[in-house]
């Protein structure tokens, strides 16, 4: 596991966004898994910077979001399908048809999760950007006593609604379910980049990535995969050096 511990915001974004952009330039038909909160905001400016300056282009790449909200359509502005076309789809090349999200709206949730990694199968990730919860959840896997692997819908924890409740106008506002990639889909990422900021994320970072590697800590499994590139704020990597 590689880590790098940043001074400021700035570097951190450019330097992730650096990650991206580059593996695009190297492999222009590249599969990207992304992911939302505020976490990977900057870097999406520092990405979209990047294409405005004519250094990438986006027209061959492939995205795979992590997950979904169950129950809100993509024109509602707190899904994900309208956080990553505000933040990122809006300004690029990309084809829509390029473009992956999990259906929250789907009548039938489950085909929908068999449908994403079929499709998810069929074009692996090459590079895949992790924000990390409180509760060391990546994506919306919730720490569980059994994990699955593949895409699947999830009930999401008090905690996870009440973190993510600063983004809509009341607690009661946040769905209660979502669909996310599971654990085993995003370990086959080529690569993982894990980004985290805050000092309020420093402890969890420290069990995630130094404690036992356990299905409490779902962050924790990435301590099995070859290829993860950890970024932190100074705050977050506190408990780190
Ligand atoms: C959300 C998302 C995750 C995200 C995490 C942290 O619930 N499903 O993909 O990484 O919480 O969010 P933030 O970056 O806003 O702290």
């Amino acid at each position: 596991m590689n880590m790098i511990i940043f001074d400021t915001q700035q570097e951190l974004d450019s330097y992730a966004a650096g990650l991206i952009v580059n593996k695009v330039i190297e492999k222009p038909n590249a599969v990207l898994g992304l992911a939302t909160g505020s976490t990977p905001l900057g870097i999406y400016d520092k990405i979209v910077e990047q294409y405005e300056k004519k250094k990438v282009s986006f027209r061959s790449v492939t995205t795979f979001n992590l997950d979904e909200y169950v129950g809100l359509p993509p024109e509602n502005d707190q899904s994900y399908a309208y956080y990553m076309k505000k933040h990122l789809f809006s300004h690029i090349d990309i084809p829509q048809d390029q473009i992956h999200l999990p259906n929250g709206m789907a009548d039938n949730i489950e085909a929908e999760c068999v449908r994403y990694d079929f499709m998810l199968e069929a074009s692996p990730v090459d590079i895949q950007l992790l924000g990390l919860g409180h509760n060391g959840h990546i994506g919306f896997n919730e720490p569980a006593v059994n994990l699955s692997g593949g895409t699947h819908p999830v009930k999401l924890k008090a905690e996870t609604r009440e973190a993510n409740a600063r983004f809509f106008a009341s607690l009661a506002e946040v769905p209660h379910e979502a669909i996310t990639m599971g654990v085993g889909s995003i370990l086959k990422a080529d690569t993982i980049v894990l980004v985290v900021r805050g000092a309020d994320k420093a402890e969890i970072v420290k069990e995630a990535l130094t404690g036992p590697i356990t299905t409490s800590v779902p962050a924790s499994l990435l301590q099995t995969h070859a290829r993860v590139i950890v970024l932190l704020d100074r705050e977050a990597g506190r408990m780190m050096k």
